[in-house]
């Protein structure tokens, strides 16, 4: 969802922007542009591919050791260059870039017009540079003070003022905003992958905050203008494991790592065969006497969320609502101070998970939430965070960032369980040992990765698929067809296997394909008589089962079948197969892997 990069110092600016639009291209754009103040602001924004923005500056003379830059994921106004940032004031003294959606930049556009401000774009971010010229009154930070009071929405946003040579202002609501600390130079971007080749050391800015930007001094501001104090963070990342490692895809290489992830979670929440989260102590009685659980998650996270219902209910017999997280913000969900509510988020930063967070906290209920990103706005808002200790995860599909997430809710699950006294000790003990063996399954799966790519190049041609499954298998499902969905752009629906009959049968012939996912053994009878359904109405079957699952042989076109120690934790172990079958299809099909078009890493904005 869109970067901000912004540099003060003495190396060459642009150089600096485009490496760091070029780090942030993981969180998706549509189009790009930099501003950077020499004798004037100069600005240079392009369409499509960071490498269009390359291609457009080297053609120019961009002179000067200040600038911001952008990549835009247009919420407002076409993917033109027109409504790219950065945009200028009128009279070309200011430049601002902007991330996030200003709700009421209608009403503050027309006010604007009517005092003679002439708008370039469609989008409701330009509304902020002309507010800017309007309030300026010589110091930045007054000025943008006013500007965000007159604000109602979220936003990074970034000023450049052609009057002030040595330094920038920020300021920061619901949108992502770190400043890099750098000897004799200073940064701002939308994550530190940005500039981590330049510095580590960073201030978090949170809501309300500004800052005044020299390249030898950082002045942080609260939302009444009054300089505060800030801890410098130290952002602990190994560097290589941003890189590819060897393999063509980030999200080939996320897709293995997924044992070791396992293993850090094992080796960080497992001890003397207990779980322990940290502070858990904090929220065992209050976790050990509510009557509701509330799992609110947009995407992967979601279907996490699903699986983590099962277990929960399975388990520790405690109720859990499910609900997709902009649905959850708007219908008024009925929540008590007793209950919990769990927020499940890869990046921390997904807008409609962070407004859910902040609903649940409004009626005094305690959010626990289950998050990859440190620091990020979900885990500093939650009571008590849940660290799946995945790594960066850079590809837009998740992968590790799943498998970490049900891991944890397995774990949460049992542990429930256990304090409600659910499952006994034995029962609890046998648990446990067997989560430790996911990690192997794990890596059993992994081995089927040739299998699975001859079978992927077998069906990475059809148009449609419908992936279907009974209880766990469903969530499995729906997990695999959004995978499939959004890195091969093969239309895919998820459906629980007993329902096709009510309707959607009647799409299948000789074109469909149908995948079954099976693991559940209890239930593995039931989808078998449902492919046969399909199968008899002309549809291509391929499954996806757990070892052992027998009378398949008369209903399959093709079937890969996945080790596993323990069939309660196949919520995990399941989706592996899926994962690289998407995967494969998509690389037959050349699409972008890494960065499917029209989608961002983290949906910042609703
Ligand atoms: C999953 O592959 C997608 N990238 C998307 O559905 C993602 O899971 C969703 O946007 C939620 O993101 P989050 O976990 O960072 O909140
Ligand atoms: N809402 C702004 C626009 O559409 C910013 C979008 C973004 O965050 O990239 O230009």
């Amino acid at each position: 969802m869109c970067g901000i990069i912004g540099y003060i110092g003495n190396k060459a600016t642009k150089n600096i922007l485009l490496e760091g639009l070029k780090n942030l291209e993981y969180r998706g754009y549509d189009s790009s542009g930099v501003a950077i103040l020499g004798d004037n602001i100069q600005i240079v924004k392009e369409v499509g591919k960071i490498e269009n923005l390359k291609n457009s500056i080297a053609k120019q003379e961009l002179q000067g050791n200040l600038g911001i830059g952008h990549t835009r994921w247009a919420t407002h106004g076409m993917p033109t260059e027109n409504n790219s940032h950065p945009h200028f004031s009128n009279d070309k003294k200011f430049a601002i870039v902007h991330n996030g959606i200003i709700e009421n930049y209608l009403e503050l556009k027309e006010k604007l017009q009517k005092l003679g401000y002439k708008f370039i774009s469609d989008t409701d971010t330009e509304v902020i540079v002309h507010l800017y010229h309007y309030y300026y009154n010589g110091d930045m930070i007054d000025t943008l003070a006013k500007v965000i009071k007159d604000l109602e929405g979220s936003y990074a946003v970034c000023v450049l003022s052609e009057e002030h040579k040595d330094k920038f202002v920020v300021a920061k609501k619901d949108s992502p905003l770190i400043i890099g600390l750098g000897e004799d130079e200073n940064f701002v971007a939308s994550d530190m992958p940005a500039i981590l080749k330049y510095t580590k050391n960073y201030y978090l800015l949170e809501d309300g905050e500004m800052a005044l930007i020299n390249k030898d001094k950082v002045t942080i501001y609260d939302d009444n203008k009054k300089i505060i104090s800030k801890e410098v963070l130290y952002f602990d990342f190994d560097t290589d494991l941003a890189e590819k490692n060897g393999y063509e895809h980030f999200m080939l290489k996320e897709i293995f790592e997924q044992p070791s992830c396992i293993k850090k979670c094992v080796s960080k929440y497992i001890a003397d065969n207990d779980v322990n989260f940290e502070s858990f102590s904090k929220i065992e009685e209050i976790i050990k006497n509510t009557k509701n659980i509330h799992i609110v998650a947009c995407g992967s996270a979601y279907h996490a969320g699903m699986i983590g219902k099962y277990a929960i209910e399975n388990l520790a017999r405690v109720r859990v609502n499910i609900d997709i997280a902009s649905e959850f913000r708007y219908k008024n969900p009925i929540l008590e101070k007793d209950d919990v509510c769990i927020i499940i988020s890869q990046s921390g930063e997904t807008a409609d998970s962070l407004s859910a967070l902040r609903l649940a906290k409004e009626n005094g209920v305690k959010v626990i939430s289950i998050v990859n990103v440190f620091g990020s706005s979900i885990a500093r808002e939650s009571d008590f965070v849940f660290y799946t200790l995945a790594g960066p995860e850079i590809a837009v599909a998740t992968t590790k960032g799943y498998s970490t997430q049900v891991f944890l809710l397995y774990l949460f699950a049992l542990k429930l369980a256990f304090i409600r006294g659910a499952i006994s000790k034995d029962q609890f003990n046998a648990y446990i040992s067997n989560i430790k063996q996911v990690e192997n399954d794990i890596n059993e799966s992994l081995k089927l990765n040739d299998k699975i790519k001859d079978i992927a190049n077998k069906y990475c041609h059809l148009e449609n698929a419908f992936i279907v499954g009974r209880g766990i298998d469903y969530y499995l499902s729906l997990e695999s067809s959004l995978k499939l969905k959004e890195i091969s752009y093969i239309h895919s629906e998820a459906y629980a296997s007993g329902e096709l009959k009510h309707g959607s049968i009647a799409l299948i012939d000789k074109d469909s394909l149908v995948i079954g996912i099976i693991t559940d053994e209890s239930l593995s009878a039931k989808t078998i008589s449902n492919l046969k359904e399909v199968k008899a109405r002309g549809a291509k079957v391929l499954v996806f089962a757990k070892e052992g699952i027998e009378g398949l042989e008369d209903v399959v076109d093709d079937a890969i079948f996945v080790p596993s120690k323990e069939e309660f934790f196949m919520g995990i172990t399941g989706i592996i197969p899926m994962q690289l079958f998407s995967y494969y299809v998509a690389k037959e099909r050349g699409c972008d892997i890494d960065m499917p078009k029209n989608l961002a890493k983290s949906v910042t904005v609703e």
